[in-house]
């Protein structure tokens, strides 16, 4: 069956070469010549991303969402982390990394991380999970509680029927809702999500990618997601960057068309099934790359 066009008034989903930011625009997250290598020095010395450079423009009371993909172990989750500040990824070799225009000196408020397993912790409650950064900020009992019930809800559970149970109680998708919760109920101004939706199958898949666009949007932040799945990310980017194989560089720097409509309907369309396919000939080519690359022996 033909892939129905868009609906009056929408635009098609279009893929185009990201521009670089205007001078003196304010950036949330700045990369200048990033390299990241482990046991620098030594013998076992491994160099798992070189000369990473892109840069994100803050655009208050907007956000953005970028895209994360390329080859396994060419360096996504380490660039995230870097971003984090997170060890053992954190500090960077070389180069520098801002965010908010200041060189990042470990973990902070202003970012949020949800990891693709499942990362709640078992011995609390739904709301005693989702409430924990609170917690740790010291917000009194029954604001924390209230909030927590609040964003249970804002991410699709049941605060009365779901808020008292232990993570063993609930399925994948639901843990994930929960991780996604105590992320956001702190409203970090950069959201890290790395696979998040990787263990999910492809119908909860889609109803957390539209979940994740209505709350992306209430809290207007910058959102760097890492996924393998092609689909996905060109559906929830509005720019994505391509990583060539390990040692990881950026190759691509995609400029994509909003999801601005639901995942079903948008991902049924025959310029969003277009755009799929050229970001998957990229992919395979980076592939090819990577096999003659292992073919030639390990890089240094
Ligand atoms: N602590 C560490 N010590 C040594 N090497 C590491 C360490 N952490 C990561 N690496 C290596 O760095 C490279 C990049 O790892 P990273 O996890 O960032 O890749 P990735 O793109 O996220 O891969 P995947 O898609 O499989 O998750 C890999 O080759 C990995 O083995
Ligand atoms: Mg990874």
């Amino acid at each position: 069956m033909p892939s129905p066009e868009p609906s009056a008034g929408m635009p098609p989903c279009v893929l185009e070469d990201m521009p670089p930011p205007p001078a003196g625009m304010p950036l949330i997250v700045d990369f200048e010549n990033v390299t990241k290598t482990y046991d620098a020095g030594t013998p076992r010395a491994f160099t798992s991303i070189t000369d990473i450079n892109f840069k994100v423009e803050d655009r208050p009371k907007i956000g953005e969402f970028v895209g994360v993909l390329g080859p396994s172990g060419c360096g996504k989750s380490t660039v995230l982390r870097l971003i984090a500040g997170l060890a053992p990824h954190f500090p960077q070799t070389m180069g520098k990394v801002f965010v908010n225009e200041q060189p990042v000196q470990g973990p902070g408020p202003d970012r949020g991380f949800v990891f693709q397993d499942y990362s709640n912790f078992p011995n609390r409650t739904v709301i005693d999970n989702v409430a924990f950064g609170l917690e740790c900020a010291h917000v009194e009992e029954k604001e924390r509680k209230a909030k927590a019930m609040e964003w249970i809800q804002k991410v699709g559970l049941d605060a009365k029927r779901d808020g008292l149970k232990y993570p063993h109680q609930l399925s994948g998708g639901m843990n994930q809702r929960v991780a996604i919760a105590r992320t956001l109920i702190m409203q970090p101004k950069i959201i890290l999500m790395d696979e998040p939706f990787g263990a999910l199958d492809p119908t909860t898949r889609q109803s957390m990618q539209d979940l994740l666009v209505s709350l992306w949007r209430e809290l207007e932040a910058t959102v760097f997601f890492v996924t393998h799945d092609i689909a996905e990310a060109v559906y929830l980017s509005d720019r994505m960057y391509i990583f060539s194989p390990s040692p990881g560089t950026i190759r691509h720097q995609l400029k994509i068309t909003p999801a601005d409509r639901p995942a079903r309907q948008m991902q049924a369309e025959r310029s969003f099934q277009e755009s799929v396919l050229a970001v998957r000939d990229i992919l395979e080519k980076l592939e090819l790359e990577k096999a003659a690359l292992a073919a030639k022996g390990s890089p240094k």
